[in-house]
């Protein structure tokens, strides 16, 4: 056994006595399936990952992707501070940043990096320009990774109840003094499905001067005209991922071209991080071209989720106030969300269980995700698999 292994065996065993122990399971994607390795090689229907469309395994990303391999490289070398921008590069920011409505915008290796450094570059334009540390004002219920921005910049947020507008005006009346007001939230919500008041919020923003910054991850792709997601120009900048509706990884901030240039130079995930490969990016440039003749794909998924919650709704179900792809059945403690996911898998259906820390205690959930390639059938075997398993458990 290695020197330090016995105090990582008893970290280990400490989160095993909490039911908190968790491990990635082997499954392999092939198409919307998911197949187990191994002995029994059960195969499941995908409820669970965020791959909305169904991008990460069309052709022409796979195609896209080795075209740019080929002419551009695997790799990006080093820091876009470094090595320079390749022009094809700047061609998809121009277009990210077209997609948000917005005059730029800049490619990150992953939304947890995108959003766990746009806030210490903030930060510190507040301290810098106007000598005064920037007051954030969060929506309690927004991502860990811009959380984890906050604890970066050194800065204790404001958190506002969930998406509760008089709340945040509140909070916005309470924040004085000089430095920047920074308001953090999520168009969707990663863990109800529900939307941001983003009328509200900007209105709020414009009224108390405060910087307005939108995560759109679960938006882009699969919500509002084209794919383009919810915000449409009410925000200072917005987050996008490619990780999920655009089937593959990375993110980019869209902002104005002041904006980004100042993450360019401030936000650490930018200038200390190697620029991502053009592997990717050709796949996201060809996820670019497919969206907006994708409208059949989201109206599908919209459908499906609505008669996924009604399924629910109509036998006691409690599905939140989600209206979007995402749709989660809260049970409550987590022993009966993880009997929820494994009664699911028996029956054919991979949709996971959400526990603490994601979600606060007694708040766990089954987190069911519609997809364009599932058919009614599926979503109506996943419903009453759901509702059977769900009689069984204890009531109290
Ligand atoms: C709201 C939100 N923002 C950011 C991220 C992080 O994105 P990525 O998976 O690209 O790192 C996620 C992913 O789980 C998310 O749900």
């Amino acid at each position: 056994m290695m020197r330090f292994d016995d105090l990582f065996l008893k970290g280990l065993d400490t989160l095993a006595g909490q039911g908190r122990l968790r491990s990635c399971r082997d499954w392999r994607a092939e198409g919307g399936a998911f197949l187990r390795q191994g002995a029994d090689g059960a195969s499941a229907v995908d409820f669970s990952s965020n791959d909305y469309l169904g991008l990460r395994t069309h052709p022409l990303l796979a195609e896209r992707g080795a075209e740019w391999g080929r002419l551009f490289g695997s790799g990006s070398g080093a820091s876009r501070l470094v090595t320079g921008s390749m022009p094809a590069t700047r061609g998809l920011e121009n277009r990210l940043a077209a997609l948000k409505g917005m005059q730029a915008a800049r490619i990150f290796s992953s939304g947890w990096q995108a959003n766990a450094s746009i806030v210490p570059a903030l930060a510190s334009l507040s301290r810098q320009v106007t000598g005064a540390p920037a007051t954030v004002l969060a929506d309690r219920l927004m991502h860990a990774s811009l959380y984890q921005g906050c604890a970066a910049a050194g800065i204790r947020p404001v958190r506002f109840r969930h998406n509760d507008m008089e709340h945040l005006r509140a909070v916005l009346e309470q924040a004085e003094g000089p430095g920047l007001r920074l308001i953090l939230t999520e168009s969707v919500f990663s863990m109800d499905g529900d939307r941001a008041d983003l009328e509200t919020l900007h209105a709020l923003a414009r009224q108390y001067n405060a910087f307005l910054c939108v995560d759109e991850a679960h938006a882009t792709g699969i919500l509002g005209a084209q794919g383009k997601g919810l915000v449409a120009g009410r925000a200072d900048l917005v987050v996008g991922t490619f990780s999920k509706g655009l089937g593959s990884m990375g993110a980019f901030v869209a902002a104005s071209d002041a904006v980004c240039r100042w993450l360019e130079n401030a936000a650490s995930g930018f200038v200390f991080s190697t620029a991502p490969s053009p592997l990717v990016l050709g796949a996201v440039d060809a996820a670019l071209d497919l969206l907006p003749g994708m409208d059949n794909s989201r109206a599908h998924v919209a459908e499906l989720a609505d008669l996924f919650r009604q399924r629910m709704t109509e036998q006691g179900l409690d599905v939140g106030p989600s209206s979007t792809q995402i749709v989660p059945v809260i049970v409550g403690r987590e022993q009966d969300a993880l009997a929820l996911a494994r009664a699911v898998e028996q029956a054919g259906f991979l949709a996971v269980a959400i526990r603490p820390p994601t979600v606060p205690p007694g708040a766990c959930r089954l987190r069911v995700v519609l997809h364009a390639h599932h058919t009614h059938e599926q979503v109506e075997a996943l419903a009453t698999a759901i509702i059977q398993a769900s009689r069984s458990l204890p009531h109290d």
